[in-house]
């Protein structure tokens, strides 16, 4: 297996009633946890490169390591599909730069464009895109909380009267929508409850029958996660995340890619602090990166199995 778009996937998600992990990736342990993972729970994969990741690892080394990650599978017996997608992109050259560089699926995210302006910069990524045979997410709406360096304060929910325009337009091959999920670990306040407008995402799949809808800002900030990262001497009170039941849901709908990111930093990064307060004299990274990496693929199989429905859909 090399790699592959999102195309079939979706369509087997959407009929499945179940979705996909997204998972941001940007080293060697990151995606060697991952694909662990998917190769125990025979699960298809997306992994996804932030512009902020591409220039941390470099463009080559993502590429060759996930080249490495396939490999890896099939020496296991698994012939693992994985997408590697470029997440939020926010110009044409950069999602040029991406699809000639190898990667399979790019994300325009022109949500913070006028709808026309959205419309004109994705319909031009879709027709490079579709001539080199990659797939392509477009965004409406825009979600609260940290991309890079844009801080949204506020939700603006997708707009069902919007989609059916932006997609025929477009040619988009999936759209993300916002209904209340949000980047990063803060979520929610606390004391409030936490709630998706999935009468939202059934207007827009009343409108888009049987197309892919995505869902960004999806990660549970898994709770065991920050109790650890609190107790070992992080400062992340009152964060908190989208709940398990209400992804389930969401998976089971038209929402055929769910993404995670912030799941996996507090993950790795809890998992790093316990270590070190139980072991003060390690300096070798192998010490503390062997259960970083551990950690990220027992919480990956658990989101493959209990949550996205996703495990032996290969
Ligand atoms: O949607 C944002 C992702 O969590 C990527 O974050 O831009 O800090 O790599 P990043
Ligand atoms: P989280 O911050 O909820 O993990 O969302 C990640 C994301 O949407 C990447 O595009
Ligand atoms: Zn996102």
């Amino acid at each position: 297996m090399s790699l592959v778009t999102t195309k079939d996937m979706f369509k087997k998600a959407y009929e499945g009633g179940y979705a996909i992990g997204a998972f941001n990736v940007n080293n060697m342990e990151i995606i060697q946890g991952i694909t662990d993972a998917a190769i125990e729970e025979k699960a298809p994969l997306i992994l996804q490169v932030s512009s902020g990741a591409r220039k941390y690892a470099k463009h080559v080394y993502l590429m060759k390591l996930i080249e490495a990650a396939i490999e890896d599978a099939k020496n296991q017996g698994v012939d693992l599909p994985i997408a590697v997608h470029l997440d939020h992109g926010d110009t044409f050259e950069l999602c040029k730069s991406c699809i000639d560089g190898g990667f399979t699926s790019v994300m325009i995210d022109g949500s913070h464009h006028s709808f026309e302006d959205n419309i004109k910069l994705t319909k031009q990524v879709v027709e490079y895109a579709h001539a080199k045979g990659v797939t392509v997410e477009g965004e409406l709406g825009q979600l609260a909380g940290i991309e890079d360096d844009v801080n949204v304060a506020d939700h603006a929910f997708t707009e069902p009267d919007q989609v059916e325009e932006f997609v025929s337009k477009t040619g988009v091959d999936s759209l993300a929508i916002a209904i209340g999920t949000s980047h990063g670990a803060f979520k929610f306040k606390p004391g409030q409850k936490p709630q998706l407008r999935f009468d939202i995402l059934e207007e827009v799949t009343k409108r888009l029958p049987g197309f892919p809808i995505v869902l960004h800002g999806a990660s549970s900030v898994i709770p065991e996660f920050v109790q650890m990262v609190n107790q070992y001497g992080g400062q992340m009170p009152d964060a908190i995340g989208i709940p398990e039941e209400m992804l389930r849901q969401a998976a089971k709908s038209a929402v055929c890619k769910i993404n995670i990111d912030s799941d996996l930093r507090l993950a790795m990064t809890a998992t790093v602090r316990k270590h070190f307060a139980e072991n003060p004299g390690h300096f070798d990274p192998r010490q503390y990166l062997t259960p970083a990496r551990s950690a990220i693929k027992d919480m990956v199989k658990r989101k493959l199995t209990n949550v996205l429905g996703c495990s032996g859909k290969i």
